[in-house]
């Protein structure tokens, strides 16, 4: 596993540093392949990213955006990341593809949001992925289903999971991509802010497959290199 750090000294650098791998991602893909399919992260890092590039001139009739992973909520839920993802792509012309239609238990959830990947496009173009201070990613967390959402196997592109301890900024079951459908992707980013996260980071990518960090597990299983994009606590 590679990790490329790119370290900028203000958030508006750390935007556009962000936005312009984003924005290259999308127009290889689309004048490669003729489309793009992007998995973003949810949580609060990426929003004001995104509107940013929202508001660009992309090819977004030919982008799909779905979320790395959701919470298993109503769409117009706050905690909902496809929420999200259509208030700020609502008007761009791009697809938004929820992962969770309906709110049913986590293994229900997980297995309908994996049947939906099905139909997707495969691999990934580019996954962004952030990274709680607990060191989860996507909704990979502590709890009873980690195991299983780093080792399903390739044909497993997502899983419902229950986090232990629930995460006290959104504590409700989740879906999310798997490790092997992220480890995938054509391209990967993880997006983080502040000094904390990257010490966490730092240690996690050290310990590897024996981190107590759930993203030093999946890390440890990477092959596709990772474009860190990170800025420091001001
Ligand atoms: C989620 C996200 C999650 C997020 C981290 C960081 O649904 O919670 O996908 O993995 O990236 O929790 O969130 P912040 O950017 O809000 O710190």
């Amino acid at each position: 596993m590679t990790l490329t750090w790119n370290s900028y000294a203000s958030h508006d650098a750390f935007a556009g540093g962000v936005l312009d791998d984003l924005r290259g991602t999308i127009e290889t893909a689309v004048s490669t392949n003729g489309h793009a399919t992007v998995a973003l992260s949810g949580g609060k890092t990426p929003v004001a990213i995104l509107e940013r590039i929202a508001g660009q001139a992309l090819p977004w009739t030919s982008v799909t955006l779905l979320p790395s992973d959701d919470r298993i909520v109503p769409i117009t839920h706050p905690l909902s990341n496809a929420g999200m993802l259509v208030r700020v792509f609502g008007r761009s012309g791009a697809r938004v593809l929820p992962l969770v239609s309906e709110v049913t238990a986590c293994a229900e959830a997980g297995a309908r949001a994996d049947a939906l990947l099905q139909r997707v496009d495969w691999p990934l173009d580019l996954v962004w992925l952030g990274m709680g201070a607990d060191g989860h990613t996507a909704s990979i967390f502590p709890g009873p289903d980690l195991a299983a959402a780093l080792t399903a196997p390739a044909s497993q592109r997502a899983i419902g999971v229950h986090p232990d301890p629930l995460p006290p900024e959104a504590p409700v079951d989740r879906v999310t991509l798997t490790a092997s459908a992220i480890g995938a992707a054509r391209r990967l980013m993880l997006v983080i802010e502040g000094d904390a996260k990257r010490a966490v980071l730092e240690r996690a990518a050290a310990e590897g497959a024996a981190s107590q960090y759930p993203i030093g597990r999946l890390l440890a299983q990477l092959t596709t290199p990772v474009n860190v994009h990170w800025v420091g606590s001001f």
